[in-house]
């Protein structure tokens, strides 16, 4: 476990690399990642290359006793390329061309783009295949950053013809697929076939979805070339990749195969302000959401390997609405917790403040001036506090589906349906009890989880619902939540009502659906009690299942809104409506209950466990100091009974012995 941060030193002149470099091996950083967006340094003119700058700053890192990570520099093409080859710029539905300037405009297809990549990603790695120093590549930087997965050029709306003729074999069945004959949307061949642009009214839902799972493949061949060009080079480095979070356009999981391992960038205080709705709090403002970071952590972890932050928010940063100092010691707090959920390594964005260009308001762990700013402090602070440490062993899955995903985007049914705050119930109500979660994609193998949540299988076919089966007769627990199993994976509703192929399996059927704004009284009743959902209600009708909650309020009153269905030893529980907090608390704990998972008591909001090889993590989110209850004989291998505003106690304890000393 260990930290590193991402360096520039093309920003600063060569004099004052030594300084930077010693500073951060001082601090106890171990990688250095660097020469992203470097491409124009790197080959100012076409064939005429510059690497003494890159051999001389990789050498500094090595004789500091650290390691450096490279970047291919494909995510800013220099001028020149672009002058020569407008072909490789993205554009956008209208037609208009995504402009050099910035960056990440480039598209996935263009055959001229590839050529120009495969071309300067050779010639990087080939520099330093034998460069002792060198551990690793992250390919290209946040590919889809700034909306750019789906893109609209020529090369694309060719590319998209060919997919779909691999994908359909011949026209007809394709119409058949998406369902063509509605609105007169028959295609008479492939080479009729266009790109979604801009139309008076909405586009073809099964349309737009190939489409999307289209742009996603590109960018998976796209990756796929740098992985394949690294190796050639060193086939003992790694290959990475630094994906967003909450991001939704882009199938992390679909990358994986050509990966190493996957990381991201974690930027809590931009988070709670730009992906999620509401107002953030104060304390969120300061540190974040600790569940909106922990889904990240979880879904780039995958089952039972490691993954990287490959960027840590070091102190303000230049992107959201507002840029809140975080709070003292937030940035220590975030590498604990990026390693209590599985990280293997942190490493902070940004060095240094820039003097230059667009994130020159965007903080480092030193100052414009070279000063020590909060983040190097915090990193020297956490350096000596981690060790290493086994995997994360979840008890539980929660399937995160990007394809219903983008269904569910193309076809909301309700302004306020938002995928990831939905799958956001379940998830926090698990992480509120201290229970670690593998978040997997629908296909992964379930053998060995006790549990199994899955928020919204929209799209669902026979194929899964066989595969869910299995797990549920061998013993499974198995949630599913609301809208699961409306749609075939073409987009097209079941013929049969929701669940769809899981019916048999879930002994329900969703008789009636209602979408509902806030001004609805929207309560439901389980087990005894009376809770808030909001926005979906599927009203149930249940065969073989137990009925065990019902709506209490509107036109859905009294009908089934919660069904259990027993299944040898495991079992399924289908959940109508998209629930409260409390309602998601009482459904999750009954899920773990019945699933024999211990579990811990809620903390306060803001304040969570989680347990990684012996230990458990206590990592406080909140401005308020919390004060906890352990086993006597339980020791604190970082921090005490009372953890601190903004502070992280890491006790060697089960998760379910750590409580609230109230
Ligand atoms: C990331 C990006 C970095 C930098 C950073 C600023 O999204 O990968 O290059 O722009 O944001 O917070």
């Amino acid at each position: 476990m260990t930290l590193g941060v991402c360096y520039f030193p093309e920003h600063w002149p060569s004099e004052r690399w030594e300084t930077d470099v010693a500073q951060m091996a001082d601090a106890g950083l171990e990688y250095v990642r660097m020469a992203e967006f470097s491409w124009a340094r790197i080959e100012p003119e076409r064939g005429e290359f510059d690497f003494d700058w890159l051999d001389e700053a990789i050498e500094l890192v090595g004789d500091h006793g650290m390691q450096a990570v490279l970047c291919t520099p494909t995510a800013t093409p220099p001028k020149w390329l672009v002058d020569e080859h407008p072909d490789v710029r993205q554009a956008d539905a209208d037609g208009t061309p995504r402009e050099w300037g910035s960056r990440r405009f480039t598209c996935f297809n263009s055959p001229t783009y590839r050529e120009e990549t495969e071309r300067i990603v050779r010639k990087v790695t080939e520099r330093y295949a034998d460069n002792p120093h060198v551990a690793g590549w992250q390919a290209d930087n946040e590919y889809g950053c700034h909306r750019t997965v789906r893109c609209y050029c020529d090369d694309c709306a060719a590319a998209f013809r060919e997919w779909l003729e691999a994908k359909y074999g011949d026209v007809d069945a394709l119409n058949e697929a998406w369902g063509n004959t509605f609105w007169s949307q028959q295609y008479p061949d492939f080479e009729a076939v266009d790109l979604p642009g801009p139309t008076p009214a909405e586009h073809h839902p099964s349309r737009l979805l190939d489409y999307y799972r289209f742009a996603n493949d590109s960018v998976v061949e796209y990756n796929r070339l740098h992985a394949d060009l690294i190796r050639a080079a060193n086939d003992e480095w790694f290959v990475t990749h630094n994906f967003m979070g909450d991001f939704p356009t882009l199938d992390a999981y679909s990358l994986a195969d050509d990966l190493d391992f996957l990381g991201w960038d974690s930027y809590p205080t931009g988070f709670v302000q730009d992906r999620q709705p509401g107002d953030p709090t104060t304390d969120e403002l300061r540190a974040g959401d600790p569940d909106e970071i922990g889904l990240n952590h979880d879904i780039y972890r995958g089952p039972a390997t490691p993954f990287w932050v490959l960027e840590q928010q070091p102190g303000d940063v230049n992107w959201p609405p507002h840029a809140p100092q975080p709070g003292d010691g937030a940035m220590r707090l975030w590498a604990h917790h990026a390693v209590a959920h599985g990280a293997d390594a942190v490493l902070y964005f940004r060095w240094r403040r820039c003097r230059q260009g667009q994130e020159q308001y965007h903080a480092g762990l030193r100052k414009q001036d070279g000063s020590p700013d909060k983040g190097y402090r915090d990193a020297a602070a956490t350096a000596p506090e981690l060790f290493d440490l086994d995997p994360v062993d979840a008890p539980v899955a929660l399937l995160h589906d990007y394809e219903s995903l983008w269904a569910t985007d193309i076809q909301p049914h309700s302004p306020d349906w938002h995928y990831w705050s939905h799958l956001r119930a379940y998830y926090d109500a698990l992480r509120e009890r201290g229970v670690q979660v593998d978040v997997v994609p629908p296909s992964a193998d379930l053998d060995g989880y006790a549990a199994v949540v899955a928020p919204t299988l929209y799209l669902a076919g026979e194929a899964l619902a066989g595969r869910l089966t299995d797990y549920v007769a061998s013993g499974g627990h198995l949630l599913l939540g609301a809208r699961t199993g409306e749609k075939d994976p073409y987009n097209q509703l079941h013929e049969t009502l929701a669940p769809g192929p899981l019916a048999d399996l879930a002994g329900v059927r969703v008789s009636r659906h209602e979408s509902l704004p806030a001004q609805f009284d929207t309560r439901v009743g389980y087990d005894g009690e009376t809770y808030d959902y909001q926005t979906w209600a599927g009203w149930l009708d249940p065969d073989a299942a137990e009925t065990r909650g019902r709506y209490r309020s509107g036109e859905a009153a009294e009908e089934p809104a919660v069904a259990h269905n027993r299944v040898g030893e495991g079992s399924v529980t289908t959940v109508g409506c998209w629930p409260g907090e409390d309602l998601a608390g009482a459904l999750v704990a009954d899920l773990l209950d019945a699933a024999g998972v211990d579990h811990a008591d809620p903390l306060p909001d803001g304040v969570r466990l989680a347990h990684r090889d012996g230990y458990t993590w206590v990592t406080n989110f909140t401005s308020e100091p919390v004060s906890l209850d352990v086993p006597g004989d339980a020791s604190f291998l970082v921090g005490g009974d009372t953890v601190d505003a903004f502070d992280v106690a890491v006790v060697e304890a089960a998760v379910e012995d750590v409580r609230e000393d109230i």
